[in-house]
């Protein structure tokens, strides 16, 4: 059961990766325009900051993804996790990147067919975009849980990370259908702490032991 961060934003993973609470980010091309920095320059920040697992979007055609896959395995090493979207090109990539030893994440997942054949490319990671498929007017989380079904059903190695995930009830909901991860912008990661009657259970608390102290004073 693995959270990760879905940004490239390097101060709020670091103040979340210290709780010890995060296992790992994915990034995109648009996290990272969002962030206003070089890409390589956030990852190696993150292996700096000690995360074992960024997800590090190529774009192209399938050589070209290849190709920049290769260069950021060598130079990131275990810690990338090379991510390609679910096209023909993509899927091609990502059996020779996985042939090679190359983690790969499968992402615009949005059908359960499309996340059988990433994971006969030898994908380490499918990601079902939970909240694009609900804005469609589709269930995400029943997605996620169509996929865990075959996963399991057929022993494949390929774990679910869910994504697109906009909302501390969706986290609950894709881990209790059987995701494998699940990465979550900060404020979501933030809200899962979040309940009103912890807080108010806490309060009262706070007050009966105020007053056992006070009456153990008098
Ligand atoms: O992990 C994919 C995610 O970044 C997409 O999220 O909210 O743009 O659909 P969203």
């Amino acid at each position: 059961m693995k959270i990760f961060l879905d940004t490239a934003d390097t101060e709020l993973i670091q103040k979340h990766f210290a709780t010890g609470l995060v296992d790992g980010v994915t990034t995109n091309p648009t996290l990272i325009k969002k962030s206003g920095r070089d890409p390589e320059e956030v990852y190696q920040e993150l292996i700096d900051l000690g995360l074992p697992d960024i997800s590090m979007e190529v774009v192209g055609t399938g050589e070209e993804m290849v190709a920049e896959g290769r260069r950021l395995a060598k130079k990131f090493g275990q810690n990338a996790t090379i991510k390609v979207p679910c096209t023909r090109g993509g899927l091609a990539a990502c059996r020779i990147l996985a042939s090679e030893s190359i983690k790969v994440n499968v992402t615009l997942i949005f059908s359960a067919a499309q996340a059988i054949l990433a994971a006969k490319a030898g994908a380490a990671y499918v990601s079902p975009f939970v909240g694009r498929v609900d804005d469609n007017s589709f269930d995400g989380v029943s997605l996620v849980a169509q996929i865990t079904g075959i996963f399991r059903e057929h022993v494949a190695r390929t774990q679910v990370l869910a994504a697109s995930v906009r909302d501390v009830s969706s986290v609950s909901k894709c881990f209790g259908v059987g995701s494998d991860i699940v990465t979550m912008p900060p404020t979501v990661f933030e809200k899962m702490y979040n309940h009103i009657l912890t807080e108010k259970g806490l309060d009262l608390f706070q007050q009966d032991w105020d007053s056992v102290n006070n009456s153990t004073k008098e």
